[in-house]
């Protein structure tokens, strides 16, 4: 339940932020045990009406429903989430492309404060399609932000805590809660917190907090720049989604 609850409030977030920037948006929403072709065919509606520049299909789908079917069933010149298999062989080639929403607000925060990348060591903890794979892409790739040495951690990393320490940059995006610990950070370590997690607290009206996969208290005094969770990463997702929904309707990627 607590699931379903935090992926409501991400898309009430969404809708909200293109309220705000003028963009025009509805939500088709489906119970769990919607079919296959039911989602198929709200895709095909949705690629085939002319005033639709963007959409996206909010992830995680219920088991029964085959991901990737889905997302290649999207037409790529309105996948402004950046999932589509052409977009992402665009985006490893260097090509025109939409970014995926995290990677691209990692990249843009990256740049507007000016850190340094070059020659510098990234390690990217999580090697899921939306986050941890796309980043090791762009943080190596040439240019900037970019020109990384890159590794790319995952369940099977053995002496994970040893690679960590050698990060420049370390960008957390596991999915466990508070998983980076200040003995993983080298001194003056750039650290980018993807997680998300909402647990149980006394101290909000609301009764629970969120918290990222990196201990902040104790990791914070010993980095250069760190992202809070909640006000980091998340924010960047969320503009980012409105930028390629901006380039979509302006036809600026294909
Ligand atoms: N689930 C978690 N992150 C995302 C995202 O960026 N886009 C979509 N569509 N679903 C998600």
């Amino acid at each position: 339940m607590a699931k379903i609850l935090q992926v409501q409030t991400y898309i009430a977030s969404k809708e909200k932020a293109c309220h705000e920037v003028g963009i025009i948006s509805s939500v088709y929403r489906f119970d769990e045990t919607v079919s296959e072709i039911k989602l198929l065919e709200t895709i095909d509606f949705l690629n085939n009406d002319e005033d639709v520049d963007g959409f996206i299909v909010q992830l995680p789908l219920p088991k029964h429903i085959p991901v990737d079917k889905i997302i290649q069933r999207i037409n790529p010149a309105k996948d402004v989430d950046g999932f589509h298999p052409i977009n992402i062989g665009r985006m490893v080639l260097n090509l025109p492309s939409y970014l995926s929403a995290t990677p691209y607000g990692i990249m843009q925060l990256i740049e507007r404060y000016n850190i340094e990348t070059e020659g510098k060591h990234c390690v990217i903890l999580g090697r899921s399609n939306i986050v941890g794979t796309p980043m090791s892409i762009l943080m190596s790739r040439k240019g900037y932000p970019g020109n990384c040495t890159v590794t790319l951690c995952h369940s099977k990393t053995e002496n994970l805590k040893e690679i960590c320490l050698q990060a420049d940059i370390l960008i957390a995006a596991i999915g466990q809660q508070e998983f980076v610990t200040a003995d993983m950070v080298k001194q003056d370590a750039v650290v980018i917190d993807v997680g998300m997690h909402r647990i149980p607290s006394t101290e909000t009206k609301s009764g629970y907090k969120l918290i990222g996969d990196v201990k902040f208290d104790e990791v914070a005094p010993k980095c250069s720049y760190i992202t809070p969770v909640p006000g980091g990463v998340g924010l960047m997702t969320i503009v980012s989604l409105l930028k390629n929904t901006l380039k979509a309707a302006k036809k600026e990627i294909f």
